[in-house]
């Protein structure tokens, strides 16, 4: 059984993510969730999380830069430690360094921007989301006290996250200059974005990167392993609904959970100078053999650009 063997894993935020969306994908809680949307839920929620972060202030359980739960709309198990296991992986798989200058994209409310502040001693950070909450708060607290560290809103559409924004993310330009990161970062954002946003973002980290710059991504990516643990009802999400060049769980607001052909990653990557590592595949599918919770996508600008 899959979940036995998360169980000896050494991952627990990879376990307990697993199990949530396991819990999330069945019964009535998929049906509340299919037919309520994001932000309707959030504020059913809302009195609920806030008689928490009442409770952790009351005994005294604040911790610093951490978010209270009632604004973490990302809603975030293990903010400190799940921020870190991404730092570890930017360090590990990246070779990030101290002071390298990194982009993440999609940064929601500063969940791995909050850990870098302790690696990124001489760098600096840039974060960027479409929510303005989770910006809000990320620069009223982190900013402050990591001038090096910034975060901005980019009012781009997301059927889930921000239905009233303005622009399309297949036609954003991200407000940052040609090479100017060493490293480029989502976590999570591909998971929401079907191809044509997903590919004009590929082509603008590229633009974004330095040569010999790196980038991270998680993502959902089928291959047949991915699909029999679907089919065998193992996996955290069913990617059921085939749209043209991706799957969905929920056919009604498609960015709930994106997946894509994992043959065609290090394909579309290479057409934007990106040369991908193999795929070091997640959890969420049910795979006893994993490195994370998403799969994990790292690739590498190339040096010169063919034509
Ligand atoms: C699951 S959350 C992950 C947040 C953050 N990366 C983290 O790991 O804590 C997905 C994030 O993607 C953001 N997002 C959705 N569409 C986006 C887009 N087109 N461009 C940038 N961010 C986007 C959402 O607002 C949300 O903060």
């Amino acid at each position: 059984m899959a979940i036995e063997a998360l169980k000896d894993a050494p991952q627990e935020v990879t376990r307990t993510q697993f199990e949530r969306q396991r819990l999330r994908s069945k019964g009535a809680l998929y049906l509340f969730r299919r037919y309520t949307p994001f932000w309707w839920r959030r504020a059913i929620y809302t009195p609920f999380l806030m008689a928490l972060d009442g409770m952790d202030f009351v005994l005294g359980r604040q911790k610093e830069l951490v978010p209270p739960r009632y604004l973490d709309f990302a809603g975030h198990n293990r903010f400190l430690e799940a921020g870190q296991e991404y730092v570890e992986y930017l360090r590990d798989l990246c070779g990030l360094q101290p002071q390298d200058r990194v982009l993440d994209i999609g940064c929601g409310i500063g969940r791995v921007g909050v850990a870098l502040t302790k690696y990124l001693t001489t760098g600096s950070y840039e974060g960027m989301d479409v929510v303005p909450s989770g910006i809000r708060w990320a620069q009223q607290h982190v900013t402050p006290k990591y001038p090096r560290f910034h975060f901005q809103v980019a009012d781009i559409y997301n059927k889930m996250y921000n239905p009233s924004g303005r622009f399309k993310s297949a036609e954003y330009t991200f407000p940052f200059s040609d090479g100017e990161f060493d490293v480029v970062f989502l976590i999570s954002v591909f998971t929401h974005l079907l191809p044509d946003d997903f590919e004009h973002y590929v082509a603008e980290i590229s633009r974004v990167l330095r040569p010999g710059g790196k980038c991270l991504f998680s993502a959902f990516l089928l291959d047949d392993e991915a699909r029999r643990g679907m089919a065998a009802g193992k996996s955290a999400f069913d990617f059921k609904y085939k749209l043209s060049g991706c799957w969905t769980s929920d056919p009604a607001t498609p960015e709930t959970a994106v997946a894509f052909e994992e043959s065609t990653i290090a394909p579309m990557l290479k057409r934007h100078s990106l040369i991908a590592d193999p795929t070091r595949f997640g959890a969420w599918s049910g795979r006893s053999d994993y490195f994370s919770y998403g799969d994990i996508v790292t690739s590498t600008k190339a040096s010169s650009v063919k034509g």
